[in-house]
């Protein structure tokens, strides 16, 4: 029976156990999209944690994809030197890492995008300021073609996979969702259509890194949102990614206007609400071949542990992380009392200017002593 402390493989990544570092926008990047080096101590501290795969917060393949200030960027072969030294840190450190590429689509401003937002339609995106203007066939081939660059650009830096934020309403998700996705060529309209920019996203990647390099991809198994990407299209997608060769689909749900079935769910008190997103990361695994890893919502040892016994390959978390870097190395070394993280969000509210997300509520607790 699997454990939480296997050691397994992803296309030939080694893993410590099947704990993930979901990705978690860290807000620890200068303006341009360049580490700072508190983001690689970041990165030092969950290795050291032994958490099994570290998922970097996303970064923006191209500048007009980037959505926060803080963002990583992997637009540029300028940053070489600092992304050797985070992968160096967390090798050094015995841990993997891997780089999720990103486009925000419309979900940005022309603030960070630096030009009216790109998307599949030009349909206003809620919580975004502005109607982003359509891509033209050129925009969808240039923005494929900066994916493939990304992703080759991580190889040669050393990170030890890529992984495609296909979901929470960015714009790999956009292309998948009927919401967002109105167009009339053979990027929208039926299914198929609406996964051919994320098929051919995935081409561009596999090409740029070959066959024996783990490519993953966050997918959510539903927008959970009327006339969203649905569980039907989820698996749909899931099944064209498996049969395409992708290594391993880490499902999520929800985008930041599904309201309580968003993707960071709040006030998981109880096992009853933890792992919010198993259903549908069952309904793909039943269906697929690659390995499947799950997020949302998980806080407890027990309920993990039953996850990669029963319905998953991994279990990713994200913020009980961002409290606990070292959770993974707690609950391996016996104290397998609860992950101290309360998903109050409030993590979301530190950006840049603070020097980055931190958990507010660990912080109020260590300044009271
Ligand atoms: C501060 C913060 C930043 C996040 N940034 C990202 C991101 O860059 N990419 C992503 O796929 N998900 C991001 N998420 C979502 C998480 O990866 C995860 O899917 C969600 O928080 C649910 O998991 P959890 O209950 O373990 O936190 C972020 C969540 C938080 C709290």
């Amino acid at each position: 029976m699997n454990t939480l402390f296997d050691q397994t493989t992803i296309n030939g990544m080694a893993l410590q156990n099947r704990l993930a570092r979901s990705a978690t926008w860290e807000g620890m990047c200068a303006v341009d999209g360049k580490p700072f080096p508190k983001l690689i101590s970041c990165y030092r501290d969950l290795a050291r944690g032994r958490v099994g795969l570290i998922i970097t917060g996303y970064a923006f393949v191209s500048p007009e994809g980037k959505q926060l200030p803080g963002k990583m960027g992997i637009h540029t072969d300028d940053f070489a030197d600092v992304m050797k030294d985070m992968t160096g840190a967390v090798h050094e450190e015995g841990g993997k890492i891997c780089i999720q590429l990103v486009h925000a689509g419309g979900q940005t401003d022309a603030g960070n995008a630096g030009r009216q937002p790109l998307a599949p339609s030009a349909v206003k995106i809620d919580q975004y300021p502005e109607i982003p203007a359509e891509m033209t066939a050129e925009d969808i081939s240039r923005i494929i073609t900066a994916f493939g660059a990304g992703a080759r650009r991580a190889k040669d830096w050393g990170f030890d996979a890529i992984q495609l934020h296909g979901a929470h309403g960015y714009l790999i998700n956009q292309f998948l969702s009927p919401l967002a996705n109105h167009r009339q060529d053979g990027y929208g309209g039926s299914i198929e259509n609406r996964c051919r920019f994320l098929l051919e996203t995935y081409q561009a990647v596999r090409s740029a890194v070959g066959p024996d390099f783990p490519v993953m991809v966050k997918l959510n198994g539903s927008d959970n949102l009327e006339g969203g990407l649905s569980p039907e299209d989820g698996l749909y997608a899931a099944k064209a990614l498996d049969k395409a060769g992708i290594d391993c689909i880490e499902v999520s749900g929800g985008t930041p206007v599904s309201g309580d079935q968003s993707p960071a769910r709040m006030k998981i008190d109880s096992p009853e609400k933890e792992a919010y997103n198993l259903s549908l990361a069952g309904h793909i695994r039943a269906a697929v071949n690659c390995s499947i890893m799950v997020v949302g919502g998980f806080r407890s040892f027990a309920v993990a542990e039953k996850t990669v016994q029963e319905s998953a390959d991994y279990v990713s978390m994200a913020r009980p992380f961002i409290r606990e870097p070292a959770l993974a190395k707690r609950w391996q070394e016996g104290d397998r009392s609860v992950a101290r993280c309360i998903s109050c969000n409030s993590c979301f509210k530190p950006g840049l200017q603070e020097g980055g997300i931190y958990c507010v509520v660990e912080k109020k607790e260590q300044e009271k002593k």
